[in-house]
């Protein structure tokens, strides 16, 4: 039986998550779904954020689903142990280099976007940001004291050729599924990690993939750009803060952070890792209000992209597409709807 590991971690993680599991045992009861404590939850039941065992379920299941980790309450637990470190831990030990961030907007939300409909419509961005190097992972790091008594924190933002040139292919190989069009976003103007990462993408596209049109952008000007007019935009490859940063902003252009799914990808064959990617929500955890079409359009990537199962895949999105179309709208695209409720308009739609 295919496995998929879900891991619902803090806040409203477990909210969204229980969400997914109500779809897959309506659309593929024959996908095992197994639970597993992470995050702050593990911190807190067994002084870690991602236990060995974990760990090992992840490794051996078909796809990973985690909700979200984080919150204020673990705040001051020692770095290497805080639940996002466990996050980091999961795609590094994965091998997960290639997120993919859909930002969609679905017709029907072109209204709940905070900019004006017109610039909206027909928005449709697959953001490839790289997972597992960068500034996020490099050395050093660290916080020491100076002599003077000051404190100097730092960070080393690192990438080799590999890196940028593995994840550029994924961003290439989408692009020629999609629109042709690829824009790869650093900031060569003021770092070498830049210098090398627009290089190397030149050097690849030349090489590979000449029939995509590469455009290259400084990610200041790509986050401008990605209100000012977001439809430019096709596939759009950067790296792991930059990702991170873009990707939130262009969420809101599809009307929330609540809508936008992600799939990490790395080795062939390997466990997919499958994340809203939204955060624990400290401040509406607890009340149900969560939109949870995030974490059930990540379920819908996972069956898409690690079960092999993407007529499925379409059902489903076909179901939430239509759940908008109805109306249904969760407090963070301007409706009252609760978590459940809306996990009940899809589940209707799914018949
Ligand atoms: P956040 O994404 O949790 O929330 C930002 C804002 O968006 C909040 O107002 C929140 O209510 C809203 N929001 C987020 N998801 C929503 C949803 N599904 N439905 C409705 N509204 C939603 O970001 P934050 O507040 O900066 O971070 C909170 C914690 O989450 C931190 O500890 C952070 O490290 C962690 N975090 C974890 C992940 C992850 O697990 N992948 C991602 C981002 C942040
Ligand atoms: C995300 C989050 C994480 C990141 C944090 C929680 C480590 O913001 O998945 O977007 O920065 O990658
Ligand atoms: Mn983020």
């Amino acid at each position: 039986m295919p496995k998929l590991l879900l891991l619902p971690g803090d806040g409203i993680g477990p909210e969204v998550c229980a969400e997914v599991r109500r779809v897959a045992a309506a659309l593929t009861p024959d996908i095992e779904v197994t639970e597993a404590i992470y995050g702050g939850a593990s911190y807190d039941a067994h002084g870690t954020p991602l236990t060995d065992e974990v760990l090992a379920m992840a490794l051996s299941a078909d796809a990973v689903l985690l909700g979200a980790v984080g919150g204020p309450q673990w705040a001051n637990a020692p770095r290497a142990l805080r639940p996002e470190a466990g996050l980091l831990k999961l795609r590094v030990e994965m091998g997960v280099f290639a997120n993919l961030r859909p930002a969609l907007c679905f017709d029907a939300l072109a209204d709940a976007s905070s900019l004006k409909r017109e610039v909206v419509a027909g928005l449709d961005i697959m953001i490839v940001r790289e997972l597992t190097g960068g500034v996020y992972f490099g050395q050093p790091r660290g916080i020491e004291t100076l002599p003077d008594g000051q404190k100097r924190g730092f960070d080393t933002q690192v990438y080799t050729t590999s890196e940028i040139e593995r994840v550029a292919r994924v961003a290439f190989e989408l692009a020629r599924g999609r629109r042709n069009h690829v824009t790869s976003a650093e900031k060569s103007n003021v770092m070498e990690s830049g210098v090398l990462w627009r290089e190397v993408v030149t050097e690849l596209h030349a090489r590979d993939y000449a029939d995509v049109t590469l455009e290259h952008m400084l990610a200041d000007n790509a986050a401008m750009q990605l209100v000012r007019r977001p439809t430019q935009f096709d596939v759009l490859v950067t790296d792991n803060l930059f990702g991170d940063i873009l990707s939130d902003a262009a969420s809101q252009a599809t009307g929330s952070l609540g809508m936008l799914p992600s799939a990490a990808l790395g080795i062939k064959g390997k466990p997919g890792l499958y994340e809203p990617i939204h955060g624990s929500a400290p401040d509406i955890a607890g009340k149900g209000v969560a939109n949870p079409l995030a974490a059930i359009l990540s379920f819908e990537m996972a069956l898409r992209w690690s079960f092999g199962r993407g007529d499925i895949a379409d059902r489903l999105f076909a179901a939430v597409t239509r759940a908008l179309d109805g109306g249904a709208r969760t407090g963070d695209l301007g409706g009252t709807m609760t978590t459940v409720a809306m996990g009940n308009a899809v589940l209707a739609e799914l018949g």
